[in-house]
């Protein structure tokens, strides 16, 4: 499996938008087409790829110098629960890291708040609704000794 960015307007970015739909999406009667993208073209993309088949992705987006928020996390039905999303995690903090990112902010799905925990992330606040479901916030601070 190899770690790779994904510009935004390429061939793979068109692979991660129906992966995004069909993991993220579709599942909650919602398509990702209806959806204002624009801001995407400025946030990082990243995916494992199975030669050009794209089995994960998640989106990096800036808050401030030190500071990303992490979205759009989607592993391939298929192959969850098999270390994936650990795999692109890890890459993603590493690559993060060099880039001189401190701290990680996500809106994690209730159903997803455990593997995010696994990974160094912590809730905090209460939980509430997006795109429907139950999220709750959770931050990742990379410099932590024990984060992967
Ligand atoms: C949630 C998701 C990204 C996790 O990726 P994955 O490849 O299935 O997870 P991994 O196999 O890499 O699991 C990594 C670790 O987290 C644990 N884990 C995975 N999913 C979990 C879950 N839903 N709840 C609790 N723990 C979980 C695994 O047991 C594993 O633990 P270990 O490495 O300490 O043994 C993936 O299942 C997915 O795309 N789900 C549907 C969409 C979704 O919910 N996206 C997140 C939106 S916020």
């Amino acid at each position: 499996m190899e770690f790779r960015s994904i510009a935004p307007a390429s061939e793979a970015y068109t692979r991660e938008l129906a992966l995004r739909n069909e993991v993220l999406r579709q599942p909650l009667g919602l398509d990702l087409c209806d959806e204002d993208l624009s801001a995407e073209a400025d946030q990082q993309h990243f995916g494992l790829f199975d030669g050009e088949t794209l089995r994960a992705c998640v989106i990096a987006a800036p808050i401030n110098e030190s500071t990303v928020k992490l979205r759009q996390m989607a592993v391939a039905p298929a192959f969850q629960g098999q270390g994936l999303g650990r795999l692109l995690l890890e890459q993603v903090h590493a690559r993060l890291r060099r880039q001189g990112c401190a701290t990680i902010v996500l809106h994690a799905r209730q159903g997803a708040v455990g593997f995010y925990a696994r990974l160094g992330y912590r809730s905090e606040g209460s939980t509430f609704t997006e795109v429907g479901i139950p999220h709750r916030r959770m931050r990742c601070h990379l410099t932590e000794p024990g984060t992967p």
